[in-house]
């Protein structure tokens, strides 16, 4: 019995140091063990120290048990967990250190949960059914948006019901007195901003072409942009920044930048947006460029539309840092504009472009712009207390980027594996299942992508296993971070569509329980119990 322990034991210790077929032994080879960048980490004490300390930040943290006058939901579109994953060690790795070990600002909050996307009928969810689940709290019909289930996709008859049209949280804020606002990297009409305020079948109809296009009427099916100018509660949102002005002005108009409009029923959208401010005798502002925003600092009007792009915000890397605010800078002013109300608010933050960057294989930018919504939130935590405003952050779906291969510690995020595949060629540690990017086998050999001219270049698509126009959202959970009163109410693995309730729970708005009447039924309780207590004793006397 004893020599076939040692045996089995002797085994494994051979296993380990050779490696074996499932797990080569490269990065626990002693050579590789020269290379260890961080020394400290050689010692086990450092790593119970490291445990120590996250207990007694732990013990030490107090959750606010206060109502959360402000909420912020931070939204990255696409922003998958290897995302996190990834994101974060390029941030580490940018700084010069092995990365692995660093945390996004948001990784930091006290409580993380993961919330299952998919939609009614969608195994994999698009960005409109989500955004009605994280928004509206119900989750709905794949390319749908504020409408239940009961509308299919392009119902134009349908959700002209309003008994199936859903109120979303900045409804729920605006009933109770609060303000809301919307900040994003999209066109402002796009699948999730426009969860924030409209009620539609269609997710692509953002102005009214594309509704007729589908052979309905706008009268009974107004476009995504003329609902954010006209309708409750689009029309009461006193921050409103983002892309896309093509949807709001005609054919033949060029904007600011030279863009021709969207719309064939000749209206001006932004006029109107304006006209309808003078006419409610409130002070407004429309602007379009980052200087603009920067001049607005101390003289806030009262409701500010901005539209900075035709179409989507340009991807920070790309984008000119003189003339294009960053999601940082958007969301500051959107938190000075929204906090003159004292009874607080409720913003919706988008970093939109994620999404986009891994639908056509960018990686960098898609890491990129996860870490330009992170510093959002870091801005975002730094204004608004811990004490009274919440701020949470997730994403709508998943993508199918994987972080694959046996590098060492520190080895470039961006760069190609240590390892090689069978037939000795490199391939990347971050590639995607499907997309763009697919590259034809040679006589059954996958081709250099390492000595490609463009390679590495910030549109230099990664490698992919299935050849298609678009690479495909992923059906994994994605993560939900929460900061603020109640944060504590977002762990666990739950449906996307609580969101949004969890939220109007801690800051007492909307239909349902709430965190402050939550409150009084923990008084109650008692004195419920001595009523009964009472009760049967006079029973019992009788
Ligand atoms: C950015 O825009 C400014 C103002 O238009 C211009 O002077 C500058 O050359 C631009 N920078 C780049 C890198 O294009
Ligand atoms: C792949 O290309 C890189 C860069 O040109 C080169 O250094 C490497 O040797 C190539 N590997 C193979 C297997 O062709
Ligand atoms: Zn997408």
């Amino acid at each position: 019995m004893r020599s076939l322990l040692t045996c089995l034991v002797a085994v494994l210790v051979a296993a380990c140091v050779r490696g074996d077929r499932y797990h080569p032994a490269d990065p626990g080879s002693r050579a590789a063990a020269a290379t260890v960048v961080n020394r400290a980490e050689t010692s086990a004490n450092y790593w119970a120290q490291e445990a120590q300390s996250a207990i007694n930040a732990r013990l030490a943290h107090k959750e606010s048990v206060k109502k959360a006058r402000n909420v912020v939901m931070f939204l990255g579109d696409g922003m998958s967990v290897p995302t996190l994953a990834a994101a974060r060690t390029l941030l580490g790795q940018r700084r010069g250190h092995t990365g692995e070990e660093t945390k996004l600002h948001f990784e930091t909050f006290p409580t993380v949960g993961l919330v299952k996307t998919y939609c009614v009928n969608a195994q994999i969810a698009d960005s409109a059914c989500t955004a009605t689940a994280y928004l509206c709290g119900v989750k709905t019909t794949y390319g749908a948006i504020g409408v239940n289930a009961e509308v299919p996709r392009r119902g134009c008859e349908e959700s002209t019901d309003a008994s199936r049209h859903v109120e979303s949280i900045a409804d729920w804020a605006l009933a109770d007195g609060r303000d809301a606002g919307i900040v994003t990297t999209t066109r402002i009409t796009h699948a999730s901003p426009a969860g924030v305020y409209a009620k539609v079948a269609e997710r692509d109809w953002e102005h009214n072409k594309a509704v007729e296009d589908h052979g309905y009427d706008t009268d009974r099916c107004p476009d995504i942009a003329h609902q954010l100018v006209h309708k409750h509660p689009g029309n009461k949102l006193k921050v409103i920044f983002g892309g896309g002005r093509r949807n709001f002005i005609p054919t033949d108009v060029q904007d600011e930048e030279g863009d021709f409009g969207r719309r064939t029923d000749n209206r001006n959208l932004i006029q109107e947006w304006l006209q309808d401010k003078e006419d409610r005798k409130v002070t407004n502002m429309f602007i379009w460029n980052r200087e603009q925003l920067m001049s607005l600092d101390d003289d806030l009007p009262e409701y500010i539309l901005g539209l900075f792009e035709s179409s989507h915000l340009q991807y920070n890397m790309q984008a000119n840092a003189t003339t294009e605010p960053t999601l940082t800078e958007l969301t500051e002013i959107a938190i000075r504009s929204l906090s003159r109300n004292e009874k607080g608010f409720f913003l919706f933050v988008e970093g939109g472009r994620i999404d986009h960057a891994h639908h056509d294989n960018f990686v960098e930018l898609a890491l990129d712009e996860t870490l330009e919504m992170d510093k959002a939130v870091e801005r975002a935590a730094e204004l608004l207390s811990e004490d009274d405003s919440l701020i949470v952050v997730t994403a709508d779906h998943a993508h199918v980027m994987a972080f694959n291969g046996y590098s060492r510690r520190g080895h470039d995020i961006l760069g190609p594996s240590r390892d090689l595949d069978e037939k000795g060629v490199p391939y990347m540690t971050l590639s995607y299942t499907n997309g763009p990017g697919f590259r034809a086998h040679v006589n059954g050999v996958r081709p250099n992508v390492t000595a490609e001219s463009d390679y590495r270049s910030l549109e230099w698509e990664a490698h992919v296993d299935v050849p298609l126009e678009d690479e495909t959202h992923g059906g994994d959970d994605v993560a939900v971070f929460a900061r603020g009163p109640h944060h504590s109410m977002f762990t666990g693995l739950y449906e996307q569509s609580q969101l949004p309730h969890l939220m109007a729970y801690a800051a007492c708005i909307g239909p349902g329980r709430h965190a402050c009447s939550a409150a009084t039924h923990a008084l109650a309780q008692p004195v419920l119990l001595l009523t009964l207590f009472v009760l049967l004793i006079s029973l019992f006397q009788q």
